[in-house]
């Protein structure tokens, strides 16, 4: 069986690096990699596939910087004439950006089958581009691989009830198969001690496109510094709008980086004392890394983690007392799976494909 694969966002290389390698298990597959180019600074893309072993994609389209539309749109384009070319049986799509929405466009189209892996997961509002994405995407999917119980259950609501599997989370899967060679460096590097800093990243169009959002949340940014260091790994896009808007004043006592690699950034995240984050992925592996963190979204696609009361939904204009509060709670036992979601999913897939 032929499976092209379509990465394009920096946490589709940490799902592919594990998925990759189950495939790589097996004979019965031949994977052709496609980056689309949306991530393209080396600290958001080449520093992944270096670090996690994965091997340079068969093709990179270059397209990025732009309009929703005018990305997707180019993405679809050459993903289709590379899939017309390559036959696959099948396309892997990971997650919920422009790369795979264009990768599920593109396939649908062509009457090729589409496995969606995280498949499930919903948020408000709406209109997020991220959960325009990921409801657009399971529409037209033909396996959902989902990594809870509640996406589970998400689907079912929508009446998408076949090849629905609850296969676990692959970034779980690979918080485990890399434990041992977290890169623990920085935090020598940056003079930091255990839990005596907290994490921050913040990348989100509805976060740092407005300069009144971003000013009241760097405001308390700025006032949590003066508390406890913070440690900014800083999204490019990020990092032109504080310059655009002029807000580097209130950055003034933070540690602001360059983003950081997955090994790093799980090190640093092991050792702090809690996280502040606006990303899907990285609020699940603060919680892998048993750490807290508040999430500056209206809602979250990982609900399992505000139920258990784990992570905290925060108001961007009021969350530095929950940052600067002590942690109470007990780590529970982990939501999303054993460990073996790309096994899970790699099996079912090759079974699917023997048997027609
Ligand atoms: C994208 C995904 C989001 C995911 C995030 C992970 C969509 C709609 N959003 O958001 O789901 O959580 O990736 O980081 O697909 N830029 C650079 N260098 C880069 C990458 C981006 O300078 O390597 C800048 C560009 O100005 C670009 C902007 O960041 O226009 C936004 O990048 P984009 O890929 O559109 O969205 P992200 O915010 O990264």
């Amino acid at each position: 069986m032929k499976i092209v694969s379509i990465l394009g966002a920096r946490p589709q290389f940490i799902k592919e690096a594990i998925v990759q390698k189950e495939i790589n298990r097996t004979d019965n597959i031949e994977e052709i990699v496609i980056h689309t180019g949306q991530h393209y600074d080396k600290n958001m893309s080449d520093i992944f596939f270096k670090t996690l072993n994965i091997p340079i994609p068969k093709y990179n389209l270059g397209i990025h910087s732009d309009t929703h539309g005018i990305m997707t749109g180019k993405m679809i384009i050459e993903i289709e004439k590379i899939l017309i070319n390559e036959k696959p049986n099948l396309v892997l799509l990971y997650g919920d950006t422009d790369s795979t929405l264009a990768g599920a466009i593109a396939a649908s189209k062509l009457n090729i089958e589409i496995a969606h892996v995280e498949a499930g997961l919903r948020q408000e509002p709406k209109t997020l581009p991220e959960e325009i994405n990921r409801s657009l995407v399971d529409r037209v999917s033909n396996f959902l691989f989902c990594p809870s119980e509640l996406s589970v259950n998400n689907l079912s609501i929508e009446n998408i009830t076949k090849n629905v599997v609850l296969s676990g989370d692959v970034m779980y899967d690979l918080f485990l198969y890399m434990k041992d060679k977290f890169d623990y460096s920085i935090i020598e590097k940056l003079h930091l001690r255990e839990k005596d800093y907290v994490i921050m990243t913040l990348h989100r169009d509805v976060n740092v496109d407005s300069k009144k959002t971003l000013e009241i949340i760097l405001k308390q940014i700025s006032f949590i510094s003066n508390q406890l260091k913070v440690v900014f790994p800083i999204h490019p896009r990020t990092k032109k709008r504080i310059t655009q808007f002029d807000l580097e004043k209130y950055l003034y006592n933070v540690i602001v980086i360059e983003p950081l690699d997955y090994l790093s950034l799980m090190g640093l995240t092991e050792n702090c004392f809690k996280v502040i984050t606006d990303s899907g992925g990285y609020q699940k592996e603060a919680y892998f890394c048993e750490k807290e963190a508040c999430i500056l979204m209206q809602d979250t696609a990982w609900r399992e983690l505000i139920q258990y009361k784990w992570n905290k939904i925060c108001d961007v204009s009021n969350f530095k007392e929950t940052v600067l509060s002590n942690c109470s709670k007990k780590y529970i036992s982990n939501l999303y799976g054993e460990g073996n979601a790309s096994k899970l999913i790699v099996n079912y897939l090759i079974q699917h494909y023997v048997s027609i």
